[in-house]
């Protein structure tokens, strides 16, 4: 089987979130099980772009609309991650430090699309499956399927996977030329709403539909940032496949970033110094328990409600809890998370910025990660916190119901609240508290949760499944 991946993010090449960690790991264990898998991305200007080599596999030129562009498709040259990575660069449009946040985004995703299917049409074969993620690339299926110039290849079988069904990439229908010609009579497939939306042209026009839980997948049929009606319409092509995490970067036993590498026999001890390791850089109490959140300061994850919620919190134990928050995003929130640093010394501290190498040491450190989520597609930092022993505290959506089972239930090591609340956030963080102080179901939880199966496995299995059935 040959599985062209196409993405805007794919770890270490360029990652602003989960989506980016599925890339960069999916394709790699496809390959392992048997699988020819390649992953395609935009040539940003990132640390990794610097730091390889690469080949030129491709020169061509097109155009977008009335725009006529060259592209050059680059192949790293070594195999480095497992699996073919090609970077696509577009002069003036890829070519920039960050992945997305410019006002041409629409431009800079839709020419990379177009500058995909160009490429493709000059190979001398067609690949098995093109798996296309988010509405970055959701396109393609229409492309494929309805643009003169390549509807030659509209038996190649398409999969639209959702990581993230909030953001659409949405454009005016003043944009409509920028798709290459097509028969007009087929527009109601981009469109939704009154606007071109390129995530539900994908999900109208690709093979098969998939997301990234089961639940989410529920959810979608009555919570879709408007897409409600289609999911519910499309529903017979569209599959929950839960992401796993990547083994080789996230291990507690093996991971170079950690202050202290531990096994699950020695979970209690290696949480431990970690633990202090963080609580000494940050001024907190190493006594105490730790909760840290990780994320994403934007509405989906609830990063609003983060300083009240930690406030009450802190009021609601008499201090009993430590916390720590790293991340980025809304400025207002950041400011807020930053400012509660002066009024909880010893209790609370924050840092807001993006640091892969931290939130390593912070998942070991943790004794819980709190996850408010609002929107949850699946949610990676509950299962890698769960793989270094951190009990996950987190609303119910989404993929967070799918992996983690409140410890009140049997064989239960998580907390799990319904709101995305301060008042559920206070009675969790209380929970959390008492459990804690109970150090051998503390410790039987954290051994419980290290020996869970979240690799890639079966995912990969289910994938294969899937793509076998569309031949
Ligand atoms: P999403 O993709 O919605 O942001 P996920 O839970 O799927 O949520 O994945 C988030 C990923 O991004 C995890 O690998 C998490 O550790 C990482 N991450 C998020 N914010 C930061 C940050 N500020 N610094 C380092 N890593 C972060
Ligand atoms: C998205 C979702 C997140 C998911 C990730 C990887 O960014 O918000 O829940 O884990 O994609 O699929």
């Amino acid at each position: 089987m040959e599985v062209i991946h196409i993405s805007a993010e794919c770890y270490p090449v360029a990652k602003a979130g989960g989506l980016g960690d599925v890339v960069g790991a999916l394709p790699k264990y496809q390959s392992q099980a048997g699988d020819y898998a390649k992953v395609v991305m935009p040539m940003y200007r990132t640390k990794f772009l610097y730091e390889n080599d690469w080949i030129t596999d491709f020169k061509g030129q097109t155009n977008m609309g009335n725009w006529f562009f060259e592209y050059t498709v680059i192949k790293e040259k070594t195999n480095k991650l497992g699996f073919d990575l090609y970077l696509i660069d577009i002069h003036g449009l890829t070519d920039r430090e960050k992945i997305y946040g410019y006002d041409d985004d629409v431009e800079r995703f839709t020419a990379f699309q177009i500058a995909f299917v160009n490429w493709l049409s000059t190979w001398e074969h067609k690949p098995d499956v093109i798996h296309c993620h988010d509405h970055h690339t959701a396109l393609i299926p229409f492309m494929l399927q309805h643009c003169y110039q390549y509807r030659w290849m509209n038996d190649i079988p398409t999969v639209v996977t959702i990581h993230n069904a909030q953001y659409q990439g949405w454009m005016g229908w003043d944009k409509n030329y920028y798709i290459p010609a097509y028969d007009t009579w087929k527009s109601g497939l981009l469109e939704w709403a009154g606007t071109i939306n390129p995530l539900a042209s994908g999900i109208k026009c690709a093979w098969k539909v998939t997301t990234v839980s089961w639940s989410y997948l529920e959810e979608l049929r009555s919570a879709a940032n408007g897409l409600e009606a289609l999911f519910e319409y499309e529903k017979g092509k569209c599959t929950g496949i839960l992401n796993g995490i990547d083994y080789d970067v996230w291990n507690p036993q093996t991971d170079a970033m950690l202050n202290g590498k531990y096994t699950i026999k020695s979970v209690a001890a290696g949480k431990k110094k970690n633990k202090q390791a963080i609580c000494k850089q940050f001024g907190l109490d190493a006594n105490k328990p730790l909760t840290v959140f990780i994320g994403r300061l934007v509405g989906e994850k609830a990063a609003d409600i983060l300083p009240d919620a930690i406030a009450a919190s802190i009021y609601g134990t008499d201090g009993a809890m430590n916390f720590f928050v790293l991340g980025s995003g809304d400025p207002a929130v950041e400011d807020r998370l930053r400012d509660l640093n002066n009024h909880f010394p010893h209790l609370y501290n924050s840092f807001i910025g993006y640091d892969e190498v931290l939130s390593h040491k912070l998942y070991a450190a943790a004794d819980f990660l709190l996850m408010p989520s609002r929107v949850e597609p699946c949610g990676l930092n509950q299962m890698y916190a769960m793989r270094y022993g951190t009990v996950p505290m987190v609303r119910s959506t989404g993929g967070l119901i799918d992996t983690v089972v409140d410890m009140g239930d049997p064989d239960g090591f998580g907390i799990r609240f319904n709101h995305a609340s301060v008042g559920d956030i206070v009675y969790s963080v209380q929970r959390a508290v008492s459990v804690y102080n109970d150090k051998k179901h503390m410790l039987w939880m954290r051994q419980h949760m290290m020996k869970l199966d979240h690799s890639w496995e079966g995912a990969v299995q289910q994938y294969r499944f899937m793509y076998q059935s569309l031949k």
